[in-house]
């Protein structure tokens, strides 16, 4: 029998709540006034409880700091005019969070923790979800091992803990971003499809050598041959190539849901999709020819995001002005539409707490 998790609240005595200006959010500056936290030891998921935000007291041995046992997911929350607050597509963040999890030898979530434990955090937060839009409540959950010991095994204890805060937009302008071919993030085998912590760290060094160049991100291309484009580090990728929504379909690339959700979306409008491999020579081939109408970045943070310029080998690849792209403002406002209520929502992607 599935075991029953009471998750108990403790409620805070000094809410940050009037502090926060929802009309000038910046993204993840702002903690709401709990967190859910879940221990594992002896095989088995112990306390779950919502207690006030507060700092984490760990041993200099927690093994997460030495051998980066360490997992997170990115979800958003939404207020409907109604005042109903809304978590977009949580299901799927559970599922690849458990993916994650067992990629990095780590213990899977029980769905009671992990989805029953984010609607009780996100109803105890629920004023904490901005009333505005274009914001919205960003929720992190994350797992880490936390034996305090020094040889390498998987550890034999883990925190789960889900912080929340409001935020805005995680970029406010379309990006430049610069073709890497000599850096690699993911290689076939690895654990480039996983949301670890450990691809973002090794993603800082070279973005930051593409930032000092005046780009914004880099676009990661394959280990081997550095000839097909995989994803931004930061959000996913989608082109329209002709009449084709195409976005790269190699297993090192982080599986994201909104870019899946903007492909199923452009499905039901009948719009051709594909998810398979894209070289920069024929991305940058159809720049040229003008046959790469819309590029854009699709996560969580990001939502969608225009890719105004793209760096590749000291050329610069322009593409069309965003405000000139019907499909990207179209499938935008028609997510927002649906993700703050104002629509039918026919996916059944809307979670009310
Ligand atoms: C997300 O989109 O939720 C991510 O985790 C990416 C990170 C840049 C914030």
């Amino acid at each position: 029998m599935a075991h029953a998790y009471n998750i108990e609240v403790e409620l805070t005595k000094n809410s940050n709540l009037e502090k926060v200006d929802f009309n000038n959010l910046k993204f993840g500056q702002i903690l709401s006034d709990h967190m859910l936290v879940a221990d594992y030891d002896d095989g088995e998921w112990k306390s779950v409880k919502i207690v006030p935000y507060t700092n984490l007291s760990l041993s200099p041995a927690t093994s997460a700091l030495h051998y980066g046992q360490a997992i997170f997911e990115g979800i958003k929350a939404y207020k409907f005019a109604d005042g109903r607050v809304s978590i977009f597509r949580p299901d799927k963040n559970f599922e690849r969070f458990n993916k994650s999890a067992v990629r990095l030898e780590m213990p899977e979530l029980p769905e009671e923790i992990f989805m029953g434990g984010l609607k009780k955090l996100i109803a105890t937060d629920s004023a904490f979800v901005p009333p505005v839009d274009g914001a919205s409540l960003y929720i992190r959950p994350f797992m880490f091992g936390t034996e305090p010991a020094l040889g390498v095994h998987p550890s034999k204890s883990y925190k789960f803990i889900i912080i929340t805060g409001p935020v805005g937009a995680y970029y406010n302008k379309p990006l430049r971003v610069k073709v890497e071919t000599f850096y690699t993030r993911a290689a076939a085998g690895g654990v480039g499809f996983s949301k670890n912590a450990g691809n973002y760290a090794l993603s800082l060094y070279p973005t930051r050598l593409a930032q000092d160049e005046g780009f914004d991100q880099l676009i990661w291309t394959d280990a081997k041959e550095h000839r097909y484009i995989e994803e931004a580090g930061t959000a996913n990728l989608v082109f329209m190539l002709g009449d084709t929504l195409v976005t790269p379909g190699s297993e090192t690339v982080l599986q994201g849901v909104t870019r899946h959700s903007i492909m199923d979306i452009a499905k039901s409008w009948g719009i051709k999709t594909e998810t398979r491999d894209v070289s920069v020579q024929e991305l940058l081939e159809g720049i040229e020819q003008g046959n790469v109408t819309e590029a854009f970045a699709a996560g969580t943070a990001a939502t969608l995001t225009p890719i105004s310029e793209i760096g590749y080998a000291g050329k610069l690849y322009k593409l069309p002005a965003p405000e000139t792209r019907e499909f990207s403002n179209k499938v935008l406002d028609y997510l927002n539409e649906l993700r703050y209520g104002r629509i039918e929502d026919p996916f059944g992607w809307n979670f009310i707490v």
